[in-house]
């Protein structure tokens, strides 16, 4: 069973959630990898792969929320990344020895290729929260107390976004 790794958690809970939610689905895939059950690696990899495009629609628009200065590259990665299971799934293989193969590739190379791009985006806000205070504590000094970097420039973050 694959588990997220403490050293890819952000430390941004809305983005935590969806990753645990990704690995589980990932955990379809290889047991369904482990049967050497084609059809039902396809299924679980194409379900994979819709969540995950969710996944990265809702974290482009939290990182342009935020206004994240390296969202241009992450959201190329986020397109890649699709492009690479598409591949997969175009071109599955038969055997179960591959089928496991595949699967591992996808939680060791590919998810975890995603999940530490995110750990930027975690530095970033952390660097941000500290700057924050001091550039924008005379025209806003209740922004002072708040952590989360959009909060210096009075951005709404949705309230399922916000939490860090
Ligand atoms: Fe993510």
């Amino acid at each position: 069973m694959y588990a997220l790794n403490e050293s890819l958690v952000t430390g941004i809970e809305s983005i935590d959630g969806e990753h645990h939610d990704l690995v589980a689905l990932l955990n379809i895939v290889d047991v369904a990898a482990n049967r050497g059950e084609v059809d039902e690696v396809r299924a679980a990899l194409e379900n994979f792969r819709r969540q995950l495009g969710d996944h990265f629609v809702e974290e482009e628009l939290y990182l342009s929320i935020i206004r994240y200065p390296q969202l241009d590259a992450h959201a190329e990665q986020h397109a890649e990344t699709l492009s690479s299971i598409d591949r997969l799934i175009a071109a599955l293989p038969s055997s179960r020895a591959e089928l496991q193969a595949l699967s591992r590739h996808c939680f060791h190379v590919l998810l975890h290729a995603v999940l530490s791009m995110d750990l930027h985006v975690a530095e970033w806000q952390r660097k941000a929260a500290r700057i924050a205070p001091q550039d924008h504590g005379i025209q806003n000094p209740d922004a002072r107390d708040q952590p989360h970097s959009a909060a210096a420039d009075n951005i709404s973050i949705p309230a399922d976004k916000a939490a860090e």
